[in-house]
């Protein structure tokens, strides 16, 4: 399944509307969720997360991050928000696994690891026709479900992929499973949310159900929302460049033929891609910079640089071992479906 390349505005194009692209460095990684687990002080699988240090076992959807928050990994100072996706990790032929570390994207290479994010009111030039209404405090939401492993599942989603990185602009042939062949430049994970709202609620049990994808065409061909969804949100998305290329060597892959990398959560396939949002910007300044004319520099917004993002971090609530070659997945997470497993032999 190809999509187009999308990313790549982000980088070219001279006047999209107020499209925002930023970095947010590792705030932490640990089994937390706040979202699916919530007083939970440890979730089921780990997570990479970015954004407010207000990030904690439980979200008060009555607190604004921004009000608790003392610093943020973004570079938009105003945003407080957390983002996060699972961790992917290298299988080893003798079973192990390691931790594949995060890179800063194209412009932001100085990032300690983290996400690009985007906020893209329109992808038509020029200002969009209706109002795009920002999300707003206390909303929240997830795409893309831990469970899938089939690709039928994963086209629910419609552009949660991945892109084999020949280099680092690489923008095109994204697809719905784990690249098949080594990625010189590393494999970016590509998270868009859906782009049309409930209007009223700010959550819902699935987390999912208050926001929902154009009811025909795409965001990208400017289709409608759906009358359930008639208020039309910027699109959330999410690049994360995972640096795969120190296990590139064929020598460590499978022998029959499959790809090494899995997530956290025991996914092979990579149909279980998702991606986790709380909303916390401070005030109203998401909504001003979608209503004000802003190509990625958006002087409307507060900055700090990358390197000042880098500084806000926080410990693990619950110190894991997630580094050096771990015999099982941290949580104890099972690789499914399971595979038939080769006796390793050396
Ligand atoms: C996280 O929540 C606990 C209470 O559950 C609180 O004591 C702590 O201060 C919070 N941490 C942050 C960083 O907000
Ligand atoms: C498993 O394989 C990895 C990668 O080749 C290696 O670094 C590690 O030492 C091995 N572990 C064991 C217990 O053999």
């Amino acid at each position: 399944m190809r999509f187009s390349p999308v990313a790549s505005l982000g980088l070219l194009a001279q006047s999209t509307h107020a499209l925002l692209r930023f970095s947010c460095s590792q705030l932490v990684v640990e089994r937390l969720d706040p979202l699916v687990n919530p007083g939970s002080d440890q979730s089921p699988h780990l997570h990479q997360i970015i954004g407010g240090n207000a990030f904690n076992i439980s979200m008060d959807p009555n607190i604004s991050p921004s009000d608790t928050a003392t610093c943020t990994t973004c570079t938009f100072a105003e945003d407080f928000s957390n983002y996060w996706t699972a961790v992917m990790f290298f299988k080893a032929k003798n079973g192990t696994f390691k931790r594949v570390p995060i890179k800063g994207n194209v412009n932001f290479e100085q990032a300690s690891g983290g996400m690009t994010v985007y906020y893209t009111p329109t992808i038509a030039n020029g200002p969009p026709k209706e109002k795009i209404t920002a999300f707003k405090k206390g909303f929240r939401m997830i795409i893309g479900n831990p469970t899938y492993r089939t690709e039928a599942q994963a086209k629910q989603f419609r552009q949660l992929t991945y892109t084999c990185l020949k280099d680092p602009m690489t923008r095109s042939g994204e697809t719905l499973t784990f690249p098949k062949t080594a990625c010189a430049a590393g494999i970016m994970v590509n998270v868009r949310f859906p782009t049309c709202w409930d209007g009223v609620n700010l959550d819902s049990p699935d987390h999912m159900s208050h926001v929902a994808y154009p009811s025909s065409g795409t965001f990208e061909t400017n289709g409608p929302c759906p009358s359930t969804h008639p208020v039309k949100v910027p699109q959330l998305f999410y690049e994360v460049v995972w640096d795969t290329a120190k296990f590139n060597n064929k020598a460590d892959w499978p022998t029959d033929g499959s790809q090494p990398f899995v997530w956290s959560f025991g996914d092979q396939t990579g149909y279980g891609n998702h991606g986790d949002y709380v909303f916390g910007w401070k005030g109203d300044a998401l909504q001003k910079a979608m209503d004000t004319n802003c190509n990625i520099n958006c002087p409307q917004l507060k900055s700090q640089t990358i390197a000042a993002g880098n500084q806000c971090q926080q410990q693990q609530k619950v110190t894991e071992n997630i580094d050096g070659w771990l015999t099982e997945l941290p949580g104890g997470m099972m690789v499914t479906p399971m595979k038939k497993e080769r006796a390793f032999s050396a």
